[in-house]
């Protein structure tokens, strides 16, 4: 499917989550708030993926109201007016028109309505879809008006009497990608893709991380990506054990390795790919012997990526390997069992294999049904990301080990009848490592 499917895609969504809530309820999603970065300059205004997810709507002071069944419209959208001496200075808008023309909505009305609208659909629902604690401001609001409508229930006959988090729902539907999804998550893979052959050929000893980090950047932006979906992390020699290094300043030496963990955003949806190879030059012994634990553990933890396996099943593969790979190293000792079981592989690898990606990074969806890891099912996506570290201060460790941090990550969906590696244009066999680190 091309990516022409965009309204339709989005009126689906909507009437999925629609029945999913099913009739006697209204749900209210608000927009992300903007947010200052310092003094008047705000950040650059990023959706809330909930709402973008149902509207496909990135202005902000919006709010989205689903009503199944009701009246007076079931899709509502709330936006800020047209407003022509305002577009001049923050660009244009939709306006109720626009939100009803080109995003769907049944109605529209301007945001500074809605307190005076809601309570037409607080009045026949029983249950209120409303995400609590996420913006205080609006809460309150919010809050006021259910109170008021409930207060009407026992004269009326209807009314809410319960609060329930739309995101039960939504993040249900969120964690399956429909094709439209996948068509931007294959582009954010394929333009990450580029970056971390870019860096690989670029990186150099004397080089600082930054020059690193600007080539991926370049990378994401060049191709129309929006930028990182979260800070690149650009780690050389030693820096690479610490997981979440983003000063990225180090100058690069002779000798070392660059593990790059970055991923563009494309079109709201991430990518996340890490990979770790000598800078200029061919892996040393060492490296390619610690290099190829992970990468082992990394396609044994890919291999268990199958419809109807459990989520823990591609970290538990992962980790076996991982552990052998130490134990060889003599940096734990007893059996496979053993070591997992007391957990001393942790100070060589303190995070867990996956998470699911989406429009999110660290996506949104359960990773336990009741207690029990879940099964992967067609059109989830997860990463596996095994590394080994072993920081400069571990005295645990031989002093030639030590200073080293190894992890490979790619994003891998669950298909009906296996998995698709979605980041494979991304090179991790050693030979195509160095063909672009030595070539
Ligand atoms: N880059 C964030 C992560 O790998 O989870
Ligand atoms: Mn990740
Ligand atoms: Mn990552």
């Amino acid at each position: 499917m091309g990516l022409n499917g965009k309204a339709e895609t989005y009126r689906a969504r909507r009437s999925r989550f629609l029945e999913a809530i099913g009739e006697g309820a209204t749900a209210i999603l608000p927009s992300a708030p903007v947010a200052l970065r310092s003094g008047d300059v705000e950040f650059i205004y990023r959706q809330d993926s909930d709402f973008y997810y149902l509207t496909g709507f990135e202005e902000p002071e919006s709010i989205a109201l689903f009503s199944p069944g009701h009246p007076d419209g079931q899709f509502v959208m709330f936006v800020r007016p047209r407003d022509k001496e305002r577009e001049t200075w923050t660009g244009k808008r939709a306006g109720i028109e626009g939100a009803m023309v080109e995003y769907g909505a049944d109605k529209a009305y301007v945001i500074d309505e809605f307190e005076k609208i809601l309570p037409r659909y607080l009045e026949k629902s029983e249950r209120i879809h409303y995400p609590l604690a996420r913006n205080e401001h609006l809460d309150e609001r919010v809050l006021k008006l259910i109170h008021s409508s409930s207060a009407m229930r026992p004269r009326i006959g209807s009314g809410p009497y319960a609060i329930v988090d739309p995101r039960e729902v939504l993040h249900e539907a969120r964690l399956r990608k429909d094709p439209f999804e996948l068509e931007l998550m294959r582009r954010a893979a394929a333009i990450s893709a580029e970056a971390h052959k870019a860096a690989m050929n670029k990186a150099r000893p004397g080089m600082k991380e930054w020059q690193i980090e600007a080539e991926v950047d370049y990378a994401f932006r060049s191709r129309g990506a929006t930028g990182p979906s979260y800070p690149s992390i650009v780690a050389s020699g030693p820096n690479a054990a610490i997981l979440h290094h983003i000063e990225n300043r180090r100058e690069m030496r002779a000798g070392e390795m660059l593990l790059i963990d970055a991923g563009c955003e494309y079109e709201f949806y991430a990518s996340d790919i890490t990979r770790t190879f000598p800078i200029g030059a061919k892996f040393s012994e060492l490296q390619r012997h610690l290099y190829s634990i992970v990468l082992e553990a990394q396609l044994k933890g890919i291999e268990r990526a199958l419809p109807d396996a459990r989520f823990d099943d591609v970290h538990d593969a992962a980790l076996r390997v991982l552990v052998d790979g130490m134990r060889d190293l003599g940096l734990v000792t007893g059996s496979t069992d053993e070591i997992i079981e007391k957990g001393s592989y942790r100070r060589f690898y303190k995070h867990r294999t996956s998470h699911w990606l989406g429009m999110d990074v660290h996506d949104v969806g359960l990773y336990k049904i009741r207690g029990e890891s879940r099964k992967l099912e067609p059109g989830m996506v997860l990463t596996v990301e095994p590394g080994l570290y072993i920081d400069e201060a571990c005295d645990e460790a031989p002093a030639r080990l030590r200073g080293v941090g190894i992890r490979i990550e790619d994003d891998v969906l669950i298909t009906e009848t296996g998995h698709e590696i979605i980041t494979a244009a991304t090179p991790k066999q050693i030979a195509d490592v160095e063909a672009l680190t030595a070539g």
